[in-house]
């Protein structure tokens, strides 16, 4: 980098001149993440990129977005998911939105060779520890792994959205 430095809130400023609506582009769907840090981690991401988030209509949801949101009140749009999960995948697979999961399994696309979305797509993410039920997985469009090289049997699962996701904004 040469020149004069710009200071980051300038760089913000110019960048950012307001919230996206939704756009139903692309929705992150952690249907089944329990912890309100990776759920704020995931808000985050959708307000980076201009995603949706959905998740369930709980009380367990809706406090953990209250604990985990760190943009203070300014949240992505949210399209609350209800009355159950499964009915409510084959409510976007019926409106033409394409199913995407991220996990780790048998067939699945590995991440550099993911392409841009190009329609309006739903990302899956899994529990902490039980992942993409089978069951779903089964029915999906695609699947997306990660590579990895370490001991970690998985990564955080707010981390691997977020990568699948820049992906699919076609930001990475
Ligand atoms: C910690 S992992 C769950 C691991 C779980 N013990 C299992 O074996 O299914 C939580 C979620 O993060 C995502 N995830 C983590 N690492 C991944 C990887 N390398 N590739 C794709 N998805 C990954 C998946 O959505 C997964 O359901």
């Amino acid at each position: 980098m040469s020149g004069a430095q710009t200071k980051p809130a300038e760089l913000r400023s110019r960048r950012r001149r307001g919230r996206h609506s939704c756009w139903d582009h692309l929705i992150i769907a952690p249907l089944w993440v329990a912890y309100d840090a990776n759920l704020g981690t995931l808000l985050r991401t959708c307000d980076a990129i201009g995603a949706c988030l959905a998740v369930p209509r709980t009380r367990h949801y809706q406090d953990a977005l209250r604990v985990g949101d760190t943009l203070r009140g300014r949240r992505p749009c949210i399209h609350w998911v209800a009355p159950t999960k499964e009915g409510w995948i084959d409510e976007q697979r019926s409106a033409g939105r394409r199913i995407v999961a991220v996990e780790l399994a048998e067939g699945a696309t590995s991440l550099p060779r993911l392409t841009p979305a190009r329609g309006s797509t739903v990302l899956l993410l899994g529990h902490e520890h039980q992942g993409v039920p089978d069951e779903v997985l089964a029915d999906v469009d695609e699947c997306v792994e990660i590579p990895m090289v370490g001991w970690g049997a998985s990564l955080n699962v707010a981390v691997a959205g977020s990568l699948v996701a820049y992906r699919l904004a076609g930001l990475s």
